[in-house]
């Protein structure tokens, strides 16, 4: 590494540092989500005292058993026009077993506002925190762009003869093209950016034998320009065992849109928790969203314990985005302190509730 990277994507932001208010969409969702977006709106307002808009809006599964409204036909619209960028909670809600309202909303929204970089830092603020012996801050610093626009989340597939016992069902993995080149550019372009040294791909090609084989095709092509970045390739397998053996190797990973999911929870682990993941679902110079790594997680909603700090840190990601790097850094600053200071959520050790960690974050980026 050679410099020490914050929470920011850093690439290709909205472009902008003028002062005018950037209207933010609220989404918090379902679950944990619904406890833990109010802590990174409550910190933004301190970091951001008047420079942002909010606008809530009540999707999820509350409102899908009410009315079976899930994400109306005309919010991708709505969203690109009238946002800079959209905070989502979670998705997910046991009384809605088949998910359909998550896919429609979370996937619907990644999918048709075209948001085709999914980045997950893993970054590891304190070492008391990862469970991998020995491992300090310096080891645990890399981001996993996964591509989130196709491969086996497009949704193409289907059943025959369903609820028989000759039944077959179908999911097929598309990966086009531009789809693979734009992420994979997308990861070179981050590294040159930030003077990183390593991209590594990750795939199946060796049983993936058509799908995967584009990936290194165009992973090949365009690692050539680029000349100053070594580009590696690892299977999926066995880049997840390498991320636990020696995730030091890592600066950018880059890989498809299921491997990517699956990473990113295991290099939330090796990181601290997955309470403390964030991640932008990215379209450069458009409407982007910001959302944390974890899910709902039904067993803790409503209690007052989940780990609002991956949203706070979203927060600080979508800042970055918008253009507004100094009040991200601060935001970045204060999470890194109440880690240090154990101000802290059970998961992290700590015993506060989600609202007090969210006060005290909000406190120490107003005091500073
Ligand atoms: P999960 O991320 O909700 O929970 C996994 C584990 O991590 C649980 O033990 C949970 O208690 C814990 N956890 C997660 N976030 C935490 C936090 N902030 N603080 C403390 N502990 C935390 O994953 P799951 O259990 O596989 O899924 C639950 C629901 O969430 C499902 O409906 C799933 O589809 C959905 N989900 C949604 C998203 C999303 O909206 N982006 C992501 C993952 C899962
Ligand atoms: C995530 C989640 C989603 C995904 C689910 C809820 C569809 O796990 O954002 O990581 O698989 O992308
Ligand atoms: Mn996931």
């Amino acid at each position: 590494m050679t410099t020490s990277p914050t929470i920011e994507t850093n690439v290709k932001g909205l472009g902008e540092t003028s002062a005018r208010r950037r209207r933010i969409a609220v989404i918090p969702g379902d679950g944990i989500g619904k406890e833990v977006i109010p802590e990174a709106c409550r910190v933004l307002e301190v970091a951001c005292a008047g420079m942002l808009e909010f606008t809530e809006f009540d999707w999820g599964a509350d409102r899908y058993l009410r009315d079976g409204t899930t994400l109306p036909v005309d919010a991708p619209e709505m969203l690109s026009k009238d946002f800079d960028a959209i905070l989502l909670g979670a998705m997910g809600d046991p009384r809605v077993p088949s998910n359909v309202h998550a896919a429609d909303i979370l996937l619907g929204l990644r999918f048709k506002l075209d948001l085709y970089v999914n980045a997950r830092p893993c970054i590891l603020f304190d070492r008391k925190m990862t469970p991998l012996k020995d491992r300090t801050e310096s080891d645990i610093q890399f981001m996993v762009f996964r591509e989130n626009t196709e491969g086996l989340y497009a949704g193409m597939g289907g059943f025959f003869k369903k609820g028989t016992p000759d039944e077959v069902a179908t999911q097929e993995d598309v990966n086009t093209r531009k789809g693979v080149e734009r992420i994979v550019r997308y990861a070179f372009e981050y590294a040159r950016g930030r003077g990183l040294r390593r991209v590594c791909m990750s795939d199946k090609s060796n049983a993936l034998t058509f799908a995967h084989d584009l990936w290194q095709r165009v992973f090949h092509l365009v690692r050539q320009e680029y000349p100053e970045i070594t580009a590696s390739h690892m299977y999926i397998d066995n880049l997840l065992m390498q991320m636990v053996r020696d995730p030091s190797q890592f600066d950018v990973i880059v890989t498809c849109n299921v491997f990517g999911d699956i990473a990113s929870d295991l290099g939330a682990q090796i990181a601290g928790g997955l309470g403390l993941a964030p991640s932008g679902n990215i379209h450069p110079g458009r409407v982007s969203m910001f959302e944390p790594v974890h899910g709902s997680a039904p067993a803790i909603a409503g209690k007052n314990l989940a780990d609002p700090l991956g949203a706070i840190l979203c927060a600080a990601m979508m800042l970055e985005y918008l253009g507004l790097p100094d009040e991200a850094r601060e935001i970045d600053t204060a999470v890194r302190a109440a880690i240090r200071e154990g101000k802290t959520t059970e998961d992290l050790g700590g015993n506060l509730g989600t609202r007090e960690t969210g006060e005290w974050v909000a406190g120490a980026v107003g005091r500073k």
